[in-house]
């Protein structure tokens, strides 16, 4: 018989002790169907393009673009932020841009988080430099607390306290990327 999420994040857990589940995987997955449903009805009629940010947001817009049941178009940005692997310096650079047209385009930035907003409103700008039909934002994490940019999200899966978090695509040093839930690294395992 098939394992419940639960069960299964109760394994990954075993595997990383020195994390905390903040939001579990069925937790998480029960938010992006209604974060898609509620992006399906606005979209609805429209071919809209769904922009990922490298490499965070992977898992959520995998998870998000297949629970949305119409013709999507999807490419991807990679943005680099200056700074120590937990925390930024605020100085963010193109690091790869879209493929993709996005004049007269319906276009959603996904992201995996909004933390000081300074990446999205980096994004956000040159986007809208590129005369989009329309413009929105969609993210499954913001830190309310950590926000300096004057960012407001079209949609947002959760709002979470200032902790270090990790997990569906979220990454310490590149690890733990592959959590299928959202989970705090305790202080001292960032440190080592
Ligand atoms: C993270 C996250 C967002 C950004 C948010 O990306 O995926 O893109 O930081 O932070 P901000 O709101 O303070 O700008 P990161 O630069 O760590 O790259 P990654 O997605 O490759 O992990």
């Amino acid at each position: 018989m098939a394992r419940s999420s639960a069960e299964l994040d109760r394994v990954w857990l075993e595997q990383f002790p020195e994390v905390d589940i903040l939001l579990d995987s069925a937790t998480i997955q029960k938010r992006v169907s209604e974060l898609a449903q509620q992006i399906a009805r606005d979209y609805e009629g429209t071919f809209p393009l769904m922009v990922g940010v490298l490499k965070g947001s992977v898992p959520f817009l995998a998870d998000l673009m297949r629970a949305v049941p119409f013709r999507v178009a999807c490419d991807y940005v990679a943005i680099s932020s200056y700074g120590t692997e937990t925390t930024s310096s605020g100085v963010v650079r193109l690091l790869k841009d879209l493929d993709t047209e996005v004049v007269g385009r319906h276009v959603l930035v996904v992201e995996d988080i909004l933390d000081t907003g300074l990446t999205l409103q980096y994004l956000m700008g040159l986007l809208q430099e590129r005369r989009p039909f329309s413009l929105k934002v969609c993210a499954l994490l913001q830190k309310p607390d950590r926000l300096k940019a004057p960012i407001t999200l079209d949609y947002c899966g959760f709002s979470i306290p200032n902790e270090f978090v990790v997990g569906y695509g979220l990454d310490y040093a590149e690890q733990y990327r592959n959590l299928p839930f959202i989970g705090a690294l305790r202080a001292d395992s960032a440190e080592d």
